[in-house]
């Protein structure tokens, strides 16, 4: 049987880069290469395109790209394929389908999804529509409000209305929302950015560092919470996995606790839920999922509030960290889906996804 070639995208220019060079390490390893002929191609933080047919273990500590080959994707939906040029020789490396192992802003955002659109070739995880919005918290939080889905209370305002109304919006957020308040840039993930403001001096500063992030910030009611996470996959009928529960190394989940506390945080596989919490975070888990239009993969995160036992969905992660302790394959290895099988499964549903696409009339 020919082998199938998957293009593996790894590295990208948000902050999460390093996370996604440990991700890219772990699926490349886990995948059959029986069945996949894999293709590895890093974006640098400069955001230069790179192809690397080296050993897997250079790409974590980023010695890659000593000897990656400059790279492009051709948008050709004609030749799916990444274009070479050493030494004045071209090459092509033709690809059946993509997967980009990319977090954050240019990755996970919908940005690089529509470059893979133009070209007309299945991807792993959510279209185009569907990254943009669960990138961007506010939107994702207004469309879940509007379907009846719960979420944290929350207020949101801009750059320039902070710029010309600051004591106003205080007041505003003190009478809704109260103290402590998380505060956070609207687009970025993996915690920069986002303060928890004990009072109106915090608040401030708090509001001032969001905005150097995004033109748009979100303020959100603080829940002393567990917080559980869920993971979901497929298309039409999408599955939930059982859920599991973070016990942060610190006050929250922060940059520091998720990335540099190493092993401090808990993971606790499954979550120790009851059987009824498990069938009302699924249920919110997959109608999260439809109601946002994701296709493929995502890992919900929900906060559960220890007080009420409430159950709020927090974010969607459409492409979620997946190093092989991360939740997202670890939640489904619990469920019964091992790692490798999770890969073969989100391939399948690349096609499934591209093909339901080009049934449709576009014009
Ligand atoms: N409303 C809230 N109440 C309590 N804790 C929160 C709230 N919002 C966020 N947090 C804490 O901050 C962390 C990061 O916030 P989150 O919205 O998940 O941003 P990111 O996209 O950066 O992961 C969460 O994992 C949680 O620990
Ligand atoms: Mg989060």
């Amino acid at each position: 049987m020919k082998k199938m070639k998957v293009g593996i995208i790894f590295g990208g220019q948000s902050g999460e880069h390093e996370v996604s060079l440990m991700s890219s390490t772990s699926v490349i390893k886990v995948m059959d290469k029986t069945k996949y002929d894999i293709i590895p191609i890093g974006i640098t933080k400069e955001g230069n395109w790179k192809l690397f047919l080296g050993d897997v273990s250079k790409i974590q500590d980023g010695s890659w790209q000593e000897e990656a080959i400059p790279a492009l994707l051709s948008p050709d939906p004609n030749y799916k394929c990444i274009i070479t040029l050493k030494d004045g020789k071209e090459s092509r490396y033709y690809l059946d389908v993509v997967f980009p192992v990319l977090h954050g802003p240019r990755g996970e955002d919908g940005t690089v999804q529509s470059l893979f659109e133009m070209m007309n070739i299945p991807y792993v995880s959510c279209g185009v529509t569907s990254s943009a919005l669960c990138m961007d918290k506010v939107f994702a939080k207004q469309i879940l409000e509007q379907n009846g889905l719960p979420v944290v209370n929350y207020k949101v305002f801009y750059k320039r209305e902070l710029a010309v109304r600051m004591p106003e919006i205080i007041s505003e957020i003190e009478e809704h929302l109260g103290y402590p308040c998380f505060v956070k840039p609207s687009n970025l993930g993996s915690s920069v950015g986002i303060s928890k403001a004990l009072d109106q001096k915090d608040l401030k500063s708090a509001l001032l560092l969001a905005t150097k992030y995004d033109t748009k910030v979100l303020i959100e009611k603080f829940i002393d919470a567990r917080e559980i996470e869920c993971s979901v996959l497929g298309n039409d009928e999408p599955r939930a996995s059982l859920p599991g529960e973070i016990i942060p190394s610190r006050d929250f989940y922060d940059y520091k606790a998720k990335y540099l506390d190493g092993d401090k945080s808990k993971l606790l596989l499954p979550a120790p839920v009851s059987r009824k919490d498990i069938g009302r975070i699924q249920d919110y888990a997959i109608r999260a999922f439809k109601t946002l239009d994701c296709s493929g993969m995502a890992r919900v995160d929900f906060l559960m509030s220890k007080v009420s036992g409430n159950i709020y969905i927090n974010e969607l992660n459409t492409i979620p960290g997946f190093t092989n302790i991360s939740m997202y394959p670890k939640m489904w290895e619990v469920s019964g889906l091992s790692y490798k099988d999770l890969i073969d499964e989100l391939i399948k549903f690349a096609f499934e996804r591209l093909q339901q696409k080009n049934e449709l009339k576009l014009t």
